[in-house]
């Protein structure tokens, strides 16, 4: 495809995908989508003061390094998922499924900022009286939150230009269009288009904006995908449709890191926040059934403890189900074959079922240890006694190997009462010895080799 643009400033858009080509072509090189191309005048928005800024170039070390000033969101969990707070003159995507919650935070994040300083709430999904109504519902402090209803950009951006606002919340970014691409409303090119505009805006006129989009169940983020390059922070909030828990992570942060996990319980009156959410995951059951485990995760900087079941039933298919929620399914396959080539769990004509409790997604691969002891255990119908929680990460060659912040995962163990930590030898700590077993009252086993956990677990461990 030819790079160069014949006219200045044109280039085409893919409505499905997002690519951008400096030519027309009937197709698509990247989704091979056909006529899905279309014309769009790159975006530029002329710097405040005009002319080119900065033509000198410095020394890194001579050149001053003041820490951002952080807006604090009032919201705990949401200003340590953006690192400290909003950046001022950042542009911020809140992604996730319609209903999960995002309108609900954005409005209590915004009005908690306004009683400090100017903000603007544009929402194009909402009527003004039904936003008011909900400010009434989640008895918002009335610090003079502004708001209006509007999916016209150019009227977005003339707002934010006449006013003062210093955070704007743009909702959502699928309902906005603008007058200067040619293309669908909601498509791909008009999603970008909008968000282009609005960052150049953030940047130019130091105002911080969140945007918000929505993602499709496929999880394929119908525009905002695209987006996530042209904005400083992505921030996605999830959870699970019959749980009160929400999560939002940072999948994105230039301004922090990108492991953290906020949690929040929707509540009648709006999102709470969860400050100690360690046990929130564990169904709560206190018998012993086959199949269940408990993992210490440390997702971000603070440790979860989380609840993995597993299911291993005779399959009644010609090729069994392997079924796997808030757990990477590639992952479980390998642990299958690890298992079943070093520990002798034969599960090929066997259904395999893996759910994280609670809605959690664990991504980590120290989930290993658990989510193979949570198999061995169904496959036994031996029950893993309670109060034993696991971590540790599996190879392919069936040694167990260490992973991260152990001793953090051990400490909040301890801290929830648990008696027994199963964990890679690796991850014991140094100063772990008969004494301080004695003094922190938990047994550390440590397990070198997969066959080293499914003998611990068939001698009833
Ligand atoms: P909303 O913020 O509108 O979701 P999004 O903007 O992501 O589409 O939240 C919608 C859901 O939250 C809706 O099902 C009702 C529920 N909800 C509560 O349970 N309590 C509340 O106080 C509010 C405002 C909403
Ligand atoms: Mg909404």
């Amino acid at each position: 495809m030819n790079k160069i643009s014949s006219k200045k400033g044109v280039v085409f858009v893919c409505d499905s995908c997002g690519a951008v080509y400096a030519k027309w072509a009937g197709q698509c090189g990247a989704c091979e989508a056909w006529n899905t191309l279309r014309e769009q005048v790159q975006t530029r928005v002329a710097t405040a003061k005009g002319g080119p800024l900065g033509l000198t170039a410095h020394r890194l070390s001579e050149v001053d390094v003041e820490q951002s000033p952080r807006i604090s969101t009032g919201l705990q969990e949401l200003d340590r998922v953006l690192g400290g707070g909003l950046v001022p003159g950042s542009v911020i995507l809140l992604g996730g499924e319609p209903g999960i919650g995002k309108s609900t935070l954005a409005l209590q994040a915004v009005s908690q900022i306004s009683s400090n300083m100017s903000t603007l709430y544009i929402s194009a999904e909402e009527s003004l009286e039904q936003l008011a109504l909900r400010y009434r519902r989640l008895s918002l402090p009335d610090d003079g939150l502004q708001a209006i209803t509007t999916g016209e950009l150019e009227v977005a951006l003339s707002l934010i230009g006449n006013s003062d606002a210093r955070l704007v919340v743009v909702d959502s970014i699928q309902t906005m269009h603008t007058d200067r691409v040619d293309s669908a409303p909601g498509g791909v090119g008009q999603v970008r288009a909008c968000a282009e505009i609005l960052a150049e805006v953030a940047k130019r006129d130091q105002v911080a904006i969140l945007i918000i989009g929505h993602v499709t169940k496929e999880g394929g983020l119908a525009g905002p995908k695209t987006l996530e390059h042209l904005v400083d922070t992505v921030l996605y909030f999830e959870g699970d449709a019959t749980s009160r828990y929400r999560m939002i992570r940072a999948w994105k942060n230039r301004f922090g890191a990108v492991n953290e996990v906020g949690i929040f319980a929707m509540t009648e009156a709006g999102l709470k926040e969860v400050r100690n959410p360690s046990a929130m995951f564990l169904s709560g059951s206190s018998d012993e059934s086959a199949g269940r485990s408990v993992l210490v995760s440390q997702d971000g900087s603070r440790p979860i403890l989380v609840e993995i079941q597993a299911l291993i039933d005779q399959s009644s298919l010609g090729s069994p189900r392997r079924l796997s929620v808030g757990y990477e399914g590639a992952r479980l396959a390998m642990i299958l074959a690890v298992l079943h080539r070093h520990a002798k769990l034969n599960a090929l004509d066997q259904d395999v079922f893996i759910n994280v409790a609670g809605g959690v997604r664990i991504a980590e691969t120290a989930a290993d240890l658990a989510v193979a002891a949570a198999l061995l255990s169904s496959e036994s119908d031996r029950p893993i006694p309670v109060g034993t929680a696991f971590f540790g990460e599996l190879g392919l060659t069936g040694e167990v190997r260490p992973v991260a912040r152990g001793e953090d995962r051990i400490r909040e163990a301890i801290k929830l009462g648990y008696k027994r930590v199963i964990l890679p030898a690796a991850n014991i700590p140094k100063m772990h010895d008969e004494g301080n077993k004695r003094a922190t009252n938990i047994e550390l086993t440590a397990v070198r080799h997969v066959m080293d956990l499914r003998d611990l677990l068939r001698g009833g461990a």
